[in-house]
């Protein structure tokens, strides 16, 4: 489904209120929280979907880190995990399937998290992924509504793994940037939520299927703010700029440009397809992050020292048209 488009099914149902209910589904946020005693709430998300690479092995990791990964970006710490399996058991052997769990498992142990069940049903179309259980304390909890104006936004990991797999698919891609595009879809967001609870920030999402600017979009409405990215800035994975530039793009990136269209304001010199990898629906992608402008250095600081090289700040929070977002 688009960006968008669950949320518009859900709309009519009645939203939840509960004064334990810290963050339910009325933001977009990655995660649900409820809050469990006075120091200990309970984060709780869910994600699969359809493989993104052929070996089951990494596919098994990526939707494994990908699932993970909300827990992260609520500023939380996993503490369980339940495999989601659609298996078509007619045309694909079994050992496919061991691979894939052997790659989430060894993912969630990476974690420090336990594997405690599953489910799995018969599918034509093959999907794996995680529910995932952890825990934050209810005063740490971050979410996409925290962003205040003066704030500066990193992104953590290099964009473009939609664009990577489309010329994959395409059988354009090199095997380099096929190698670029899994090690950053393999590469868990547990140090950049750490770095960021050592820190301290204000708001936090992962970049996932809506791309940059959809969840900074997201980001922008549920703090009520305008976001403005320095196009420059945005770290992008080599080759990528390449194949947008031919085209390769997957069309849940075009949905997600559509979808943010009518809250963009661009700079005129910003090329067509750059706005392509910026929209570009993410796999596993990294953690957008808001904080205060005089702490964002040392954030970066730190995430470099860590190993994520890649991590840049990518742009500011600034007060007026909420909702909105500037390129430039
Ligand atoms: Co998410
Ligand atoms: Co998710
Ligand atoms: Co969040």
């Amino acid at each position: 489904m688009g960006p968008g488009d669950l949320k518009e099914i859900l709309a009519d149902l009645p939203l939840e209120t509960d004064p334990n209910l810290l963050v339910g589904r009325e933001t977009s946020d990655d995660a649900g929280v409820y809050k469990l005693r006075e120091d200990l709430a309970l984060i709780q998300t869910l994600d699969f979907f359809t493989p993104i690479v052929n070996d089951p092995y990494i596919f098994g990791q990526i939707a494994a880190v990908n699932a993970l990964s909300d827990v992260y970006a609520m500023g939380g710490r996993p503490l369980t995990a339940m495999n989601i399996v659609c298996f078509p058991k007619k045309s694909l052997d079994k050992s496919v399937l061991k691979e894939i769990l052997k790659g989430g498992l060894e993912k969630i142990h990476e974690a420090g998290a336990l594997l405690v069940g599953g489910h799995s049903v018969d599918d034509v179309e093959l999907k794996y992924g995680l529910s995932v259980t952890g825990i934050v304390h209810p005063d740490k909890v971050m979410t996409n509504a925290g962003a205040r104006p003066g704030d500066h936004l990193i992104l953590t990991k290099p964009i473009g793994t939609g664009i990577i797999a489309t010329a994959l698919k395409g059988k354009v891609a090199s095997k380099e940037a096929e190698q670029a595009m899994i090690a950053v879809m393999v590469e868990s967001n547990r140090v950049a939520a750490e770095v960021m609870q050592e820190i301290g920030a204000h708001g936090c999402t992962d970049i996932t299927g809506f791309g940059l600017l959809g969840h900074a979009l997201e980001m922008a409405v549920a703090s009520k703010c305008r976001l403005v990215i320095t196009s420059s800035q945005v770290p992008i994975i080599p080759f990528a700029r390449e194949y947008a530039q031919m085209g390769l793009v997957p069309g849940g990136t075009h949905a997600n440009r559509n979808y943010c269209h009518r809250s963009l304001e661009v700079d005129g010199a910003i090329p067509a397809y750059l706005l392509d990898i910026l929209s570009d629906a993410q796999t596993s992608g990294g953690l957008l992050i808001a904080l205060s402008a005089d702490r964002a250095p040392l954030l970066l600081e730190k995430l470099h020292a860590r190993g994520l090289s890649d991590a840049s700040i990518i742009g500011e929070i600034l007060d007026g048209s909420p909702g909105t977002i500037t390129i430039r």
